[in-house]
This record gives structure tokens, C-alpha cells and sequence, in this order.
């Protein structure tokens, strides 16, 4: 037997012994022994198989192809999994070198966040803690020295949506409510022409004291509190997150883009939908942009099966 018919005879050993694929130094070893072993005439031709994995293929050729053998085994029937064998899919048996990109089998997904699953009670008592934490709270120099009073948040503690403002005005730092005055009064009326009630709703702002003269709350100062946002929501649960306002969407969701532009979709916060719409006291100052909230809302309430006209 010459040398390029032993190879041949190797190669339907090693089919018929069930071998789908050789390590890649010894498929490159066999299609150089092919090509380089004089010409016979064959006598047992090899089943036609598909083109050679560019990874196995043979070194450059110095001399004419005589067989068209492959640089690899054909794939054989993939033989039926023992109990011991690993369970990556094995439809398509593939090179070694090819291995390498192979996917793992299926991870499961991780859930997006802890679900805490907390009884009423225990919801209530959670955001009692938190409060008592905040009132105490003096990370914010300013805040705290000029405060009648902390603004923690207010509603359901089983709600399913959350609404997150600002910041406390004039009227919550007295009242030590969320949306009590001018605004709180417009998203009243949001609320019922949503048709939904302040008492299904959690509300609750970025920053749980007044910023003096209402000025803009400041990245350190929402950078503080963001830890008592963080333990509400993750006390209360809820499916949908509504920000009022840019200062609610962007300190959320650390992004920068103006609420024009976060306007008319839901966003994903750790598994929470988030939708982004102007803030009551902006609708105060330029009325023509309720109509654009009134559109936020339908498409809001749309998502829980609620049809507004
Ligand atoms: N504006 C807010 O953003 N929050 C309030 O609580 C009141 C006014």
C-alpha cells in the first residue's frame, strides 16, 4: 500500500470508528501527505464532502493536487450522546480551530434586579426607616440648613407606578408633601384625566429637600439623595416609573438628553418602564405643551390596557 493509500485507508478508519473531527496539526499532516504522494489511481474513491475549514487548510501547494481527499473527516452522524457527555449542541460538529468561537450553551438571563417581594407591611416599614434616615439627613449643607422640613415621598406602597418629580417647592418644604402646590394641583388633574387616583400612585421627587429659591437641584445634591430614591424604589416594586420633567429623566437615568427628545417611549430601568414627559410647573408656564403631555399620558396608559380619549 503506498503512502497516500494508507492515508486514504486511515482517514475511513477513523470515519468508521465514529472520530467527526482530528486536532488541526494532524489534518494538516494528512492533506500534505496527500498532496505530496505520487499519483495513483484510485481505487476506492472518498465520498465527496464539503470544502475544508479554512483553519484546516493545507499548507500552500508546491505541487499539483492529485486527490481532491479532504483536509478533514466528514462529519459522521453525530453518534447519540452517553450520559457523560457534555451538553453543547452537537448538531454540527465542528473543527477544533473553529471551536474557539463557538457559542456556550444557553446562560440564563440574570434577573435585572432583586424582587424583594415585601408584604404591605414590611413595605411600609422599609419606607418608615428610610424616612426616619432622611429627616435626619444633613449631606447637603445648604439643604439642610435652609429646609423647614425633608420631603420624602407619599402614596401606595404597593403601587405599580411611580411618579418622580423634582424637587420639593415652597409649599411641600412647609407641608412636607410631594406636589401639594401650583404644580401638585395641574398633575391632580393629569391624574384624574388618566384615570388613575393619587392613591394608587407612589410620587416622590430627586432630591427630598427644597433647593433655595427652587433653583435646579445640583449633581452632588441629586448624587446624595440618590440613595433614598434607590431604597424606594426598590421598596415599592413598580412596573412603570413616570418622570416629570428633565431633571427626574436625566438624574434617573444618567443620561443627558433633553425631554423633548426622551419624550413618546419607554425606557428600561432595571426592568422598570420609564416614560419621560414635561414637568407640571413647565405646562404652567407654556400651556401649549399639554397637549404634548396629554399624548404622553395616552400613550402611557395605553401600555396598561387603558384607553384615554
Ligand atoms: N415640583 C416637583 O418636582 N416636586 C414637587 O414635589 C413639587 C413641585
Amino acid at each position: 500500500m503506498n503512502r497516500q493509500r494508507a492515508v486514504r485507508q486511515m482517514l475511513e478508519d477513523l470515519r468508521s470508528a465514529g472520530v467527526t473531527h482530528v486536532p488541526a496539526d494532524f489534518a494538516r499532516e494528512l492533506a500534505t501527505a496527500l498532496q505530496t504522494a505520487p499519483a495513483e489511481k484510485r481505487t476506492a474513491p472518498v465520498a465527496p464532502t464539503p470544502a475544508a475549514k479554512p483553519s484546516l487548510a493545507p499548507a500552500p501547494r508546491t505541487q499539483p493536487v492529485v486527490s481532491t481527499a479532504p483536509a478533514v473527516v466528514t462529519p459522521a452522524p453525530a453518534p447519540s450522546a452517553s450520559p457523560a457527555a457534555p451538553t453543547v449542541a452537537r448538531s454540527a460538529p465542528v473543527a477544533p480551530a473553529a471551536s474557539l468561537f463557538e457559542k456556550p450553551a444557553a446562560i440564563p438571563a440574570a434577573p435585572a434586579r432583586p424582587c424583594l417581594n415585601l408584604t404591605r407591611d414590611e413595605r411600609v416599614a422599609q419606607l418608615k426607616d428610610v424616612a426616619a434616615r432622611v429627616a435626619q439627613c444633613t449631606r447637603c449643607e445648604e439643604l439642610a440648613r435652609t429646609r423647614h422640613q425633608t420631603v420624602f415621598g407619599v402614596g401606595n406602597p404597593e403601587a405599580e407606578i411611580m411618579f418622580i418629580g423634582e424637587a420639593p417647592g415652597a409649599d411641600e418644604d412647609r407641608q412636607g408633601e410631594p406636589f401639594v402646590g401650583a404644580a401638585g394641583q395641574l398633575l391632580n388633574k393629569i391624574i384624574t384625566a388618566s384615570k388613575l387616583t393619587r392613591e394608587e400612585i407612589y410620587i416622590c421627587n430627586i432630591l427630598r429637600c427644597r433647593p433655595p429659591g427652587n433653583r435646579t437641584p445640583a449633581p452632588d445634591e441629586a448624587a446624595n439623595c440618590r440613595e433614598y430614591l434607590d431604597a424606594q424604589i426598590a421598596t415599592i416594586n413598580p412596573k412603570y416609573i413616570v418622570c416629570w420633567g428633565s431633571v427626574a429623566a436625566q438624574n434617573l437615568l444618567n443620561i443627558t438628553s433633553s425631554i423633548g427628545k426622551l419624550r413618546g417611549k419607554f425606557f428600561d430601568y432595571q426592568g422598570i418602564k420609564v416614560m419621560c414627559t414635561y414637568h407640571p410647573s413647565y405646562l404652567l408656564r407654556t400651556p401649549t405643551a399639554k397637549k404634548d403631555v396629554w399624548e404622553d399620558m395616552k400613550f402611557f396608559r395605553r401600555a396598561q390596557g387603558v384607553e384615554l380619549q
